[in-house]
């Protein structure tokens, strides 16, 4: 058999990553011969390792923090969704060498909640917390599903002001301070904060939330997330993790890389959340 076509993902830090499991898990499935592994590459390695890594026979890469903007100028293309997120998860190394961005995060939301979850996002209301890179990835696609409303809130409203302007063609977007959130419910919330990494959360308002309101937090972890456990305490109708559109998102890179998308179902089995 001939030798297998090798990806990674690359991160700082990286050991936690579930990307290599659930890459093998994928090519279990659909019988692709392929190795997929973690490589921790910090910030001033970036560079020098990158272009190491693709002429060192790897075809493709994923990337995580802290790179997913870092990584853009050492490209050579993007497609049209990643320049709109402004940010980088899926490396492809074409025939000719040269390396195109695409970010398959916004994709991988969108199928967990809509297709997985059957979440009703036509029509809906939706909060966004927070307003980092993140949320950037995460608002064309949303918008895309025709929602009545967009929110983002953010710790620093001036930055949730921002990409409510820059989005503004995309229909009914709108931004916050946390503190001016008290007056409404929505039908659906997610979390794109980094605050729960810590084991906190700021002080969302408990009246965000109805007992129809759908809470998703972009972060997970093997023992839950303090998002997901605020918005169970507050009487919510269903509050996930994001392994979902972790599982997703990487279904879409394999997609990109090997022509074929898998059953993510298979993987998600085998998962926790
Ligand atoms: P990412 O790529 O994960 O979105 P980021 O671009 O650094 O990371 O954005 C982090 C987001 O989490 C921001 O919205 C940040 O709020 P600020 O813009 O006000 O900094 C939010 N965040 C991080 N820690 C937070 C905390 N303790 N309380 C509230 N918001 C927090």
């Amino acid at each position: 058999m001939a030798a297998p076509d090798r990806y990674a993902v690359i991160g700082h830090p990286i050991s936690h990553s579930k990307s290599p499991i659930i890459h093998a898990l994928f090519a279990e499935q659909t019988g692709e011969n392929m190795r997929y592994e973690a490589l921790d590459i910090s910030p001033a390695e970036l560079e020098e390792q990158l272009h190491a890594c693709l002429t060192d026979g790897f075809s493709g890469l994923n990337v995580t923090v802290p790179h997913k903007e870092n990584v853009i100028p050492l490209l050579d293309r993007l497609t049209e969704r990643a320049e709109l997120a402004g940010a980088v998860n899926t490396i492809t190394r074409a025939t000719d060498g040269t390396l195109e961005g695409d970010n398959t995060d916004g994709l991988g939301l969108i199928a967990d909640l809509r297709d997985n979850l059957h979440i009703e996002l036509i029509d809906a209301s939706i909060l966004i917390l927070g307003a980092g890179g993140a949320t950037r990835g995460i608002v064309p696609l949303l918008m895309e599903q025709q929602p009545a409303e967009l929110m983002i809130a953010n710790r620093t409203v001036e930055k949730a002001e921002a990409l409510a302007t820059t989005f503004a063609h995309l229909g009914n977007l709108t931004a916050r301070g946390f503190e001016q959130l008290e007056d409404r419910n929505f039908h659906v919330i997610i979390n794109a904060t980094s605050a729960g990494l810590d084991g906190n959360i700021p002080p969302f308002p408990a009246s965000l939330i109805s007992p129809d309101t759908i809470c998703y937090d972009l972060s997970y972890s093997m023992h839950g997330t303090p998002f997901v456990s605020w918005a169970k305490e507050n009487g919510c109708k269903q509050a996930y993790q994001g392994w979902g559109m972790l599982i997703e998102q990487a279904a879409e890179s394999f997609n990109i890389w090997r022509n074929i998308r898998p059953d993510t179902e298979y993987v998600r089995k085998r998962l926790p959340g």
